[in-house]
């Protein structure tokens, strides 16, 4: 029983305004809503646990769509900390080999197509597996006063994307070894690399688009009012 995991605790900083990134509205819906809708209307998910901040003013209180449970929680300081707050707020029904994915709630555009071939490549991957596209720019790196210092080769970079997709004794495992040995995540996926393990890059849609400045949202209303 593959559950999902979505931390939707951060304050949405780098994008500023009063609203939460992930509570603002693009094609009528919150950006969270959106993403639950996703991954609760997926045949393969069976249920979704919210990191929430503890000030949240704008749950609305789900406990249940598209016929499926949604458990809310109260997430961390930082998003590996919601994470881990999340995978503790999970049924005790779910066993450690069960695939979980985690999904940010700022990527609204998440297809069906991409979820079940993350869930496909993860059942057959020990070491979980990640949606991620290829870098399709010049990478350049800057030096102190903005000048080029070097291009970077682009060959064999990818950009991670999310749902990532492990067992649930994995992730914890992972999580909590980078947070007890003091090293900031910046994804589930770089937790688990750490011990030494290699989840696959499944290769996802690019308009999977995690929403940071007002040009995402932008682009994510457009695509979402497409899809309408
Ligand atoms: O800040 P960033 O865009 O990387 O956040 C990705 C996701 O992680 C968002 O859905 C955000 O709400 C969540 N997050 C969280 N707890 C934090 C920081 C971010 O749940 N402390």
């Amino acid at each position: 029983m593959t559950w999902a995991l979505l931390p939707a605790a951060g304050s949405g900083r780098r994008f500023g305004g009063e609203v939460p990134k992930q509570y603002l509205r693009a094609a009528g819906k919150p950006l969270i809503e959106h993403a639950l809708d996703a991954l609760l209307s997926h045949p393969g998910v069976a249920g979704v646990v919210v990191a929430l901040s503890a000030d949240d003013a704008h749950w609305p209180g789900w406990t249940r769509l598209h016929g499926k449970p949604v458990v809310a929680c109260t997430g961390g300081g930082e998003r590996a900390d919601s994470v881990l707050a999340a995978l503790h707020a999970l049924p005790e029904t779910i066993a450690d080999g069960e695939l979980l994915l985690v999904h940010d709630a700022a990527r609204p555009n998440l297809r069906a197509g991409d979820i079940a071939k993350l869930i496909d490549a993860a059942g057959a991957c020990a070491d979980g597996a990640i949606l991620a596209a290829p870098v399709r720019d010049t990478l350049k790196r800057a030096a102190a006063d903005a000048t080029i210092a070097a291009t970077e080769p682009r060959d064999g970079l990818w950009r991670a994307l999310t749902p990532q997709a492990f067992r649930r004794g994995l992730l914890r495992r992972a999580l909590e070894g980078a947070k007890a040995a003091g090293i900031a995540v910046t994804d589930e996926a770089m937790a688990v690399e750490r011990l030494g393990l290699r989840p696959l890059l499944v290769e996802g849609r690019e308009d999977n688009l995690k929403v940071t400045t007002p040009a995402d949202l932008a682009l994510a209303e457009f695509l979402l009012a497409r899809r309408a």
